[in-house]
């Protein structure tokens, strides 16, 4: 009797163990069908926790089945979240590392592989399990508010580093969200606007770098953009989340919304958009009322739920990481400067006026010295405990500074401040440029050896940028580089700018002016320090543009197409470019649009110079099963050490589609070689990276024939070219989707 009753007694507990299963990674369709249909709609929507204050966002916890609330932060230049709690005397500060165009212009993978492991320490650390980062969307215009989150204006380049940016992240077994997908090329309306875009131009271009950072990065998220795209919002379009993303790149992960609640939730969830972010009660109830009335069948709800549940079993949350909220804050800072001294960018050095020998007497001129800018506003902005300035970063460097000028700018600075925080309650704002009078130029350029001035931009989420005062430089920038200019080349010393922005600005009307420009963009809170390193010659620059310098804005032909007059769309009635932007330049967007009209620029695609040369030689190609394989050898000529960045670019054949002149297809940086040293690079190119995208066909074309291999120093600067021999055409059929005419 006693063992008949155990029996029953064990028979109960297994069915209500079956019914009520906890979740492992090898029961999650039993899971499936224990949960109730408002289990699985609220797993498809974001909740509200406080479980990692400052944290974007969480996913739904389902106790029963033992599924945590998962946490989302942002990035990408480094962990979002709040840096104090209330009641707690701790700090939750993480490292501002460099800005996404800053790592791209490092061209080098495996450092940015470098800095983001280290990024992902701190989010693993501190209890989250997503970063929501890296952000790719393709530079198509200077203007646009958020590029200095962005890698590039080429889609090769753009996709490597974000692949690499996600391995980096995610070897510490926590995800990270590509985003944003796709066409959020402005901020102006960026809700609403509606991107026309050639299947070409996203083919190539504006899906492109995203098929490489899923293909080679296998992130463990996408976030879907807030826009339409040719007609649809991205997050209810099939054809793009499920078709091209799932099927055709396969993309195993999950897709979640941006931070919006957009009504066409029922579309979303049917389009392969799994998760609805940050999460609100209706989007769960509309989920549950589709359900009911079948406009969501059984299998495309299932299908999502099995995505979020696949999701969670990787999470740290869900294996029970025990986080410390110590990541090495220390150890971290020092990544955070050699990303940024890998990655500084020099522009101009006429005759050899850098590296300084570090023990100048220097005018340190510019606002930005001291209010500097070591990333952008708005969701991509880092909590950290502290930014280097220039002021400190010279002093600290050896040189003396004319102090007089320096407190002149403190000063300022915290005036500015303060009578930001009194009027607008808050002193974020970046405070702007001062005039300095000419007979204070006049006498610091007497009393110092040399000038140095630190010109500042910042940019942030939700706004694009303006032609007036913020590509082109302001009066008082214009004046003070003119007297700058005026005053110390009288006496035969030097002026050196360095520019601490976040997007392009206009150089070519004043670049003539100055000895030497650095380009550091927003390098996180070491970058100062990077930058005395580089200007002092203690790290010879290595860093390349990953996107053009124009000479105009309007030389870009996507600025017919671009929102850059702000003003103008509160005007009434003004649809272009607010309602809907054609992409009407096509594929001709930055390099491809220059080199092809032979168009001049400032700076071209791929420039930087090194305090050292570099030899380029014994080129080899060789055929491989799938493509071919290029070796080449780069010697240092020079007197100091440094890194090179090999750019392969390739140009077609004739016939067949319009090509651009030629297209970057692989690049790779040397080691630092010391004078005298070389190292052959080997850089590998498929056929199917050479073809194009024929909408004739819906297919990725590479025509036969011979295509040129170019080696360049810079897109402009080729230093070897070979040939490679396509024996037959090649064709890649794709699904014919996505359409502007749909
Ligand atoms: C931004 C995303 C960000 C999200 C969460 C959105 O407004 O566009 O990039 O990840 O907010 O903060």
């Amino acid at each position: 009797m006693k063992k008949a009753i155990l029996t029953i007694a064990a028979a109960i507990m297994t069915i209500a163990a079956m019914a009520q299963p906890k979740l492992t990674k090898d029961n999650i369709d039993d899971v499936i069908n224990a949960m109730t249909l408002q289990e699985k709609a609220s797993l498809l929507v974001g909740v509200r926790s406080s479980l990692v204050p400052g944290a974007a966002g969480y996913t739904c916890g389902i106790d029963r089945f033992g599924i945590p609330v998962t946490v989302l932060a942002d990035g990408p230049a480094g962990l979002r979240i709040r840096p104090t709690r209330e009641g707690d005397s701790k700090t939750y500060y993480a490292t501002g590392m460099p800005i996404g165009t800053l790592l791209a212009s490092s061209w080098d993978t495996e450092l940015v592989e470098t800095v983001t492991k280290a990024i992902g320490e701190e989010v693993l650390e501190y209890g989250v399990d997503v970063l929501l980062a890296p952000g790719v969307n393709l530079h198509r215009n200077p203007l646009c508010g958020r590029n200095f989150e962005y890698f590039s204006e080429d889609p090769l380049l753009s996709g490597k580093m974000a692949a690499a940016y996600v391995r980096g992240i995610q070897s510490n077994g926590v995800g990270t969200s590509v985003k944003h997908f796709a066409t959020n090329n402005q901020e102006t309306n960026r809700l609403e606007n509606n991107s026309i875009v050639s299947q070409r131009a996203l083919r190539e271009l504006y899906l492109k770098n995203f098929e490489i950072a899923i293909k080679e990065g296998k992130p463990w998220t996408v976030m879907s953009s807030y826009n339409k795209l040719n007609g649809n919002y991205t997050q209810q379009d099939y054809d793009l989340l499920t078709t091209i993303l799932k099927k055709e790149w396969g993309f195993d992960g999950i897709v979640m919304t941006d931070w919006g609640n957009k009504e066409g939730t029922v579309k979303s969830a049917k389009a392969g958009n799994d998760l609805m972010e940050p999460g609100r009660q209706n989007e769960v109830d509309r989920i549950i009322a589709a359900v009911q009335d079948g406009s969501i069948s059984k299998e495309e709800l299932d299908r999502n739920v099995r995505n979020m549940l696949n999701y969670i079993i990787r999470t740290p949350k869900f294996n029970g990481y025990n986080f410390t909220n110590k990541p090495d804050l220390a150890a971290h800072a020092k990544v955070a400067l050699k990303g940024a001294e890998e990655s500084i960018v020099l522009l101009k050095n006429d005759n050899a006026c850098l590296p300084l020998k570090g023990t100048e007497k220097v005018a340190l001129y510019g606002v930005t010295s001291i209010d500097f800018v070591a990333g952008g506003t708005g969701s991509g902005e880092v909590n950290k405990a502290y930014v280097v300035n220039m002021e400190d970063a010279l002093i600290k460097a050896g040189f003396t500074l004319d102090n007089t000028l320096a407190d002149f700018n403190r000063t300022y600075v915290n005036y500015k401040k303060a009578e930001n925080r009194l009027n607008h309650g808050w002193a974020q704002a970046k405070v702007k440029e001062i005039a300095v009078p000419l007979s204070a130029i006049h006498e610091q350029a007497a009393a110092n050896d040399m000038a140095i001035y630190v010109l500042g931009r910042n940019a942030g989420e939700g706004a694009d940028r303006n032609i007036n005062g913020d590509f082109e430089l302001t009066e008082a920038e214009r004046d003070l580089i003119r007297d700058l200019s005026v005053e110390y080349h009288a006496l035969g010393k030097k002026v050196v700018i360095v520019l601490n922005i976040g997007g392009v600005i206009e150089t070519a009307s004043w670049k003539g002016l100055v000895d030497a420009i650095l380009l550091p963009w927003s390098p996180g809170q070491e970058g100062a320090n990077a930058i005395a390193n580089i200007l002092t010659g203690k790290v010879s620059p290595s860093g390349k543009l990953p996107m053009t310098f124009p000479v105009k804005y309007q030389d870009h032909p996507s600025s017919l197409n671009f929102p850059y007059d702000w003003n103008l769309f509160h005007a009434r009635g003004v649809k272009k470019d607010f309602e809907y932007t054609k992409y009407e330049e096509g594929i001709w967007v930055g390099y491809r649009h220059f080199a092809t009209r032979g168009a001049e620029v400032s700076y071209p695609f791929g420039y930087g110079l090194s305090y050292t040369s570099f030899e380029y030689s014994t080129l080899a190609i060789k055929a491989t099963a799938d493509g071919f394989e290029a070796t080449i050898a780069v010697t240092n000529k020079g007197s100091v050490a440094g890194k090179e960045v090999v750019q392969l670019y390739v140009s077609a054949p004739e016939g067949g589609l319009e090509k651009p002149a030629c297209e970057l297809k692989a690049f790779a940086k040397t080691k630092e070689l010391k004078p005298g040293e070389s190292q052959t690079l080997t850089l590998k190119v498929s056929n199917y990276e050479l073809a194009s995208f024929n909408e004739a066909t819906s297919a990725w074309e590479a025509a036969s024939g011979r295509y040129s291999i170019r080696f360049g120093s810079s897109v402009q600067d080729i230093r070897a070219t070979a040939e490679f021999k396509l024996k037959k055409a090649l064709s890649w059929p794709v699904n014919n989707v996505l359409s502007p005419e749909r």
